[in-house]
């Protein structure tokens, strides 16, 4: 398993926070959209927090998700017969700006970035006789929907935390299960309970 990435967030979240202060003041006095176009995207989104690639196509992966808008945790969860006896943590943050374009329609917008972040468990330490609490980062796994660059709109990059850029995985990998069983697009809304009924408002979810 991977080792979780260092600490260089505080720097780039210091570096963006002007420029996102400036994007929010912006989307506040403009009615709200769908998707807002491309451009105002690129002019107003922080870098971060929109795919980036290398001449060769790869994702250099965001690095401040940790400030982003956090959706939910799942614990332990497997989608096959065979299961591992150690349980991990998986905590999923999605770009701040695709989060409120999401809560204005129900759709992610193009260029949206997920985060999905693994932690063990612990269960031993500091004055606890119960339950689990979270550890290292074991890796992350992000999302991208761009529908520009990417032949199947949405890819997938297993991250280590350390390479400077990440190659897509093939469809089988990752983006198929996410097709076949994502509640809303390839994102898991069916486990992320306060965007539920914003889905089922926007007539976006489906049941799987
Ligand atoms: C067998 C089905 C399956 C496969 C294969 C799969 N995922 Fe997922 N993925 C899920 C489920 C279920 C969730 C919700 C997890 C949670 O709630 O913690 C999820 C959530 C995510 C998220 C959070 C955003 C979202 O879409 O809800 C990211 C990012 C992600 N997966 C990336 C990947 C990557 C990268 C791969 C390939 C290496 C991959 N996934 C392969 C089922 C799958």
């Amino acid at each position: 398993m991977h080792k979780g990435i260092a600490a260089t967030w505080a720097v780039v979240a210091a570096a963006t926070a002007a420029v996102v202060t400036i994007a929010i003041s912006a989307t506040a006095a403009t009615p709200p959209q769908d998707a807002p176009p491309a451009m105002a995207v690129a002019a107003a989104v922080p870098d971060d927090q929109q795919p980036r690639y290398t001449s060769s196509g790869e994702l250099i992966p965001p690095t401040g998700y940790r400030d982003w808008v956090f959706l939910s945790s799942g614990y332990g969860m497997t989608y096959s017969a065979s299961r591992s006896d150690h349980k991990m943590f998986t905590n999923v943050f999605v770009a701040p700006w695709a989060y409120r374009s999401f809560m204005q329609s129900g759709k992610w917008p193009d260029r949206t970035l997920f985060v999905l972040e693994a932690r063990d468990s612990l269960g031993k330490g500091s004055i606890v006789a119960g339950g689990q609490f979270q550890g290292d980062t074991m890796g992350l796994d992000i999302e991208v929907k761009d529908e520009a660059h990417l032949p199947d709109k949405w890819a997938y990059f297993p991250y280590d935390g350390k390479a400077p850029s990440v190659r897509a995985q093939p469809k089988e990998n990752c983006w198929q299960c996410h097709e076949d069983h994502a509640a809303v697009e390839h994102s898991f809304v069916q486990f992320y309970p306060t965007l539920q009924p914003v889905a089922k408002k926007f007539g976006t979810w489906r049941d799987r």
